[in-house]
Order: structure tokens, then C-alpha cells, then sequence
């Protein structure tokens, strides 16, 4: 059950767009909008427009937008509800009860209780006679006790329904169990532990939640490691292991590759460390990151898989703003197996490794040199070719200057004809980027790669229309009535852009104005982002009634047509079904 539309009002009435943005991103104020540089991706020229006239904003680089409510999701990584629940806090209003009863946000809270609970137990059986192997395990890896604590590890008994009957025991459903993952649906139908007889990590939120864990087992079986699948609380793709504790350690934050790497780091004094969950680092965990640091060290291990993964994670750390560097350890070990081969003196080895570390440019320039040893002459040629389209990546000129000066010491030739190559390399980057951009720009104009609207590339017409009507409305809500009366739902041609007409009829029809803020509890992040685009597409476009009019006639006329299509198109089969059997009367 949707919000009342009255409280949605109210709400977006006290909070305004520009104040709930302006922490965030430095505005500027450019006509009827203010602009700066997007939160959402890494850019150096502003994109990030704020409509405040009707409290929307919308990126032109990476087109996320939407209204106050999608704006506090996206910064602060909430669900619809509790974006609700904080500008409602912030504006000093009360959430209307009957909310407490949606399904979905329910079951979710449901499974945070779920994980909670979990976690609680894994914990106490860890401690417990049951727990002695997964005990005895960590503390061969060296675990304090206070270590163990502070990440709330523990142990899943083997057998295959003890956290089953705990949760029932505690007045959780089987079904709920399975929902949060901790428990799978066995051959009979029932819940069986997901997790058992493994030592578990339970995986916490930036707001104390857990939402997750990893299990990993006590012996060289297959899977070593066992993680939660994605629930209504959990996203593995937008989360980091850790970044609880590491959010608030400085200004630096180290990505290591695995969940005993990172406990390793902080019990030896590094509790900036942080781990994706099993999987390759995205953009979005990138960018989290960014919001609390400006530097990464890149700490992956030092086998064949994580330089792979090293020089995967660099040009995406880059891209969301951050500075990077490479932290290489010695010998092939991982972090943890190099703090803990020196004993007491781990912690002060690593500080050193940590200290000396190289920038992402040197490791690159490195793993370069080593690919093509300059002691040959095509080695040469290859080392400096591929160093040049390198620098030619950096979009810092002062970077580029210095290891253009180092590389001609190096390899003793002159610094300007590097810079000069340099330079051509980039001006050709830069080409071939805007004809990308380009053309991306020019399908996406003409409406032939709209994901949220897949619709729109056979409904040219009708799809611009639509847009501009809906546009209209948002901007103008006294010409609702006029399209409430003239133009059914039903009459639109993609149903993307149907459902958002739909639900502004509906707005209308309780009485409320039609507005981007009474959407958003229905529609997607996505989806939200598309709608914004459309208002922003017409945001200088005035439109009066005679305007709103044509788009009605547009729709009606192109509906008509459809109609008619059909009607033949329907009429097919069966005349051809009437030949086919004449034929055959022919023959006879
Ligand atoms: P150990 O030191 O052997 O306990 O593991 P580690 O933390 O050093 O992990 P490793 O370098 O082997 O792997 C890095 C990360 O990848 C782990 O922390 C897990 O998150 C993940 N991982 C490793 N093995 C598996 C697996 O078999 N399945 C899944 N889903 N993830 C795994
Ligand atoms: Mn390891």
C-alpha cells in the first residue's frame, strides 16, 4: 500500500531539494536550475543539474535522477522506507502507520531480526562445547579472543537443522529463514541449514546491521567459502566487508581480497581494511568507498588471480575519484599469511610495506617493463609505446610531466618526445570518447536504447508524445483534468510510460497534484531516473493548453492506428487458414 499521497506532499514541501543536495554537491546556481559535479560518478565538468521548481534532479553524465526521496536512497544506500523514515525524521513529521503492514518492508525487517538472531547463535555455539573445532580453527589462525568479539565470529554446527530449530524456536517461519538464505529448501520441502560446520563471518551494514555471511570450511573441501545470496537486505555487489569498522579510520581505506586478509589487518592495527564478498570489484562498491576516503591501497594477493584483479580494480577506483595505490607483498603471500609469518613483528612489517607502497602508476609502468624487457630493442619500443598510451589515460598533466620526465631518464631519451607522443595518444582518446558519447547520445535521443522503456524504439511517435505529456503534467498540474477526461491509460503505446500516467491519474483522482515525490514509492531507482530525465528533457520547454491538446490528439490517432493494425493482423490466420483449405478442396 502506497503512502498517502497528502503525507508525500507535506513531506516534500519541507524538504527541500536543494537543501537535502547541498552537503553532498557544491551547487551552482545556472538559470532555473543549479548545477556541480555529480555524487553518482567520477567527473571534472558539472553534469549534476537540481530542478528546485519541481524538487527533481538529474544527471546528465550518468543519468541517475529522481526526486528528494530517490536522491537520499542513492547517497546514503537506503530502501525506499527509510529515505521516507529520514526526511520525515529531518522535517519533524510522524510516517503514517498503515504503512507498518507493507509486505515487502516487513519481510525484510523480518530477515535483518532473522540474521540478527543468527548471528547471535553462531556466536554462542562458537563458545560453546559444540564450537571447539571452529574455536581451535581460529585460533590457528591466530584470532584473539577480542578479535573474535569484535567481529562477532562464529560457528554453524554441522548437522542440518540446528539454526532451523532455533529460528522456529524463536518465532521465525521456516520460509522466512529461507528468504534470508541462512536455510535452503530441502528434497521434502522443508528448511535445512544453509550454513554447517563451517566458522562464520557475519557481514555488517554501515547502520549495524548484519545482513549477511560468509562461512568458510575447517578443511580443504570444496567450497572453501560459502556466501549469502542477494535478499531484499542484502546486495553482495553494493556492499564491503568491514566498511563498518573502516568507514571512520581516515582518509585511506586498504582493499584486500579475502574476509580472514581483513581480520588480520585490523587485530594487527590496520582498521582500514576492507573486502569485496567473494567477487570482483564493482563500480558501485568503488564509489562507496570514495564517499569515505580519497585513497585506496590496492592490497590483493600476490598470485597471478589478484594482479589480474589489481589491474582490474585500478581504472574503476580512478573513475569514482580516488587516489590509488599498489601494495605488493613479498614471496606470494596474502596479508594475512605475511603479518602472521612475523609473529610480533607483523604489524610493523606491514606499516613498512604500507609506507613504501607505489602508486598505481608505477605498478603499471612496472608490470609494463616486465612484460617487454627494454634490454631488447623490441622490448624498447613496446615499453615505451605501451607507457606512452599509459600517461596518455591520465587526465592530470603535472602526473603526466613527471613520469614522462622519469621514463626519459630512464630509458635516456628526450622528455619533450615522450610528452609529444603523449599528447597525440590523448587528443585520439579523446576523439574516438566524444564519438562514442556521440553516438550513444544520438541513440539514446531517438529513443533506440531505453532500457526502462523498451517500447519506445518501435513507438517513436507515440513514446514522444507521451513524454511531453507527461512532462506537461508534472510541470503543469492544471492541465490534468483535460488529459484525465480525454485520454484513458489504455490509449498510451509503451507501458512503461503507461504506468507513470496511470499512477498521475491516480494522484489526481484523490485529489492531489501530480508529482514526482507520489511516484517514487512505486517506482524503481531506474525508473525514477527515467522519469526524471523526461522532466528535465522539457524543463525549458513552456507548454500551454493548445500544446497539451496536440500530444492527446497524437496519442489518440496513433492509438487508432494500432487498432486497425491489429484488426488486420488478426484477420490473417484465418483468411489464410480459408485459402489453405480451398487448396486442399481444389485437389481433391
Ligand atoms: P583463507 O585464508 O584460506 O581462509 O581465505 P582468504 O580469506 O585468504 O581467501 P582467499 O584469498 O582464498 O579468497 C578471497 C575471498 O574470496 C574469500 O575471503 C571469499 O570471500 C572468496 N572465496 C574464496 N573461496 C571461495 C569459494 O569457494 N566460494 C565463494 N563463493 N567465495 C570464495
Ligand atoms: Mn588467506
Amino acid at each position: 500500500m502506497p503512502l498517502p499521497d497528502q503525507f508525500l506532499q507535506e513531506l516534500k514541501l519541507r524538504s527541500d531539494i536543494v537543501d537535502i543536495v547541498s552537503p553532498y554537491v557544491t551547487l551552482r546556481r545556472s538559470g532555473r536550475s543549479l548545477s556541480g559535479l555529480c555524487p553518482f560518478h567520477g567527473e571534472r565538468t558539472p553534469s549534476f543539474h537540481v530542478y528546485p521548481d519541481n524538487g527533481s534532479f538529474y544527471c546528465f553524465g550518468c543519468h541517475a535522477g529522481g526526486d528528494v526521496i530517490t536522491f537520499v536512497r542513492k547517497i546514503e544506500n537506503l530502501d525506499y522506507m527509510e529515505a521516507v523514515r529520514y526526511l520525515a525524521d529531518r522535517a519533524g513529521m510522524q510516517v503514517p502507520e498503515s504503512r507498518a503492514d507493507d509486505g515487502m518492508a516487513k519481510l525484510r525487517m523480518r530477515i535483518l531480526e532473522i540474521n540478527r538472531e543468527t548471528a547471535r547463535f553462531y556466536f554462542s555455539v562458537l563458545e560453546g562445547p559444540e564450537g571447539r573445532p571452529g574455536l581451535e580453527y581460529l585460533r590457528r589462525r591466530a584470532l584473539s579472543q577480542k578479535t573474535i568479539r569484535h567481529f562477532g565470529l562464529g560457528f554453524s554446527p554441522p548437522g542440518r537443522f540446528a539454526l532451523v530449530n532455533h529460528l522456529k524456536k524463536k518465532g521465525y517461519t521456516e520460509e522466512e529463514a529461507i528468504r534470508a538464505n541462512v536455510a535452503f529448501r530441502g528434497r521434502s520441502g522443508g528448511a535445512v541449514d544453509r550454513f554447517a560446520g563451517r566458522v562464520m563471518f557475519p557481514i555488517i551494514d554501515l547502520r549495524g546491521n548484519v545482513v549477511a555471511f560468509g562461512g568458510r570450511v575447517l578443511t580443504d573441501e570444496k567450497p572453501k567459502y560459502l556466501n549469502t545470496s542477494d535478499t531484499l537486505a542484502f546486495h553482495k555487489s553494493s556492499t564491503l566487508f568491514a566498511l563498518n569498522f573502516a568507514k571512520d579510520s581516515g582518509e585511506r581505506l586498504i582493499l584486500a581480497e579475502g574476509y580472514m586478509d581483513v581480520i588480520s589487518l585490523h587485530q594487527a592495527g590496520f582498521p582500514s581494511a576492507v573486502a569485496t564478498l567473494g567477487t570482483a570489484l564493482t563500480g558501485e562498491q568503488a564509489h562507496l568507498m570514495a564517499r569515505y576516503a580519497k585513497e585506496v591501497v590496492l592490497c590483493y594477493d600476490a598470485d597471478e588471480a589478484g594482479q589480474r584483479a589489481t589491474s582490474r580494480a585500478i581504472p574503476m577506483l580512478r573513475e569514482a575519484g580516488l587516489l590509488v595505490k599498489v601494495l605488493n607483498i613479498p614471496n606470494g603471500k596474502d596479508p594475512d599469511e605475511y603479518i602472521r609469518s612475523y609473529g610480533e613483528q607483523g604489524a610493523a612489517r606491514f606499516k613498512n610495506l604500507l609506507d613504501s607502497t607505489g602508486n598505481d602508476v608505477e605498478y603499471r609502468l612496472a608490470k609494463l617493463k616486465a612484460a617487454n624487457p627494454p634490454d631488447q630493442p623490441a622490448g624498447r619500443v613496446a615499453y615505451l609505446t605501451g607507457a606512452a598510451e599509459l600517461l596518455a589515460t591520465l587526465h592530470n598533466r603535472i602526473e603526466q610531466e613527471v613520469y614522462a620526465g622519469k621514463l626519459a631518464e630512464e630509458m635516456g631519451i628526450d622528455r619533450t618526445a615522450i610528452l609529444r607522443q603523449v599528447d597525440k595518444l590523448a587528443q585520439k582518446r579523446r576523439k574516438e570518447e566524444r564519438k562514442k558519447e556521440f553516438r550513444t547520445f544520438q541513440q539514446e535521443t531517438v529513443g533506440l536504447r531505453d532500457r526502462v522503456n523498451p517500447e519506445k524504439a518501435a513507438n517513436l511517435r507515440a513514446a514522444s508524445a507521451e513524454e511531453a505529456l507527461l512532462a506537461a503534467l508534472l510541470r503543469y498540474p492544471e492541465f490534468g483534468p483535460l488529459a484525465a477526461e480525454q485520454l484513458p491509460p489504455g490509449q498510451f503505446a509503451t507501458s512503461f510510460n503507461r504506468r507513470v500516467y496511470a499512477a498521475l491519474l491516480e494522484m489526481i483522482k484523490n485529489g492531489a497534484e501530480p508529482s514526482l515525490s507520489g511516484l517514487s514509492g512505486q517506482l524503481s531507482e531506474e525508473e525514477m531516473s527515467a522519469v526524471a530525465r523526461i522532466t528535465a528533457r522539457y524543463h525549458d520547454v513552456p507548454v500551454t493548453r493548445e500544446d497539451v491538446k496536440e500530444y492527446i490528439n497524437v496519442l489518440q490517432s496513433e492509438h487508432a492506428a494500432r487498432q486497425a493494425e491489429k484488426a488486420v493482423n488478426a484477420a490473417e490466420p484465418q483468411e489464410l487458414m480459408r485459402y489453405l483449405e480451398s487448396l486442399r478442396d481444389q485437389k481433391k
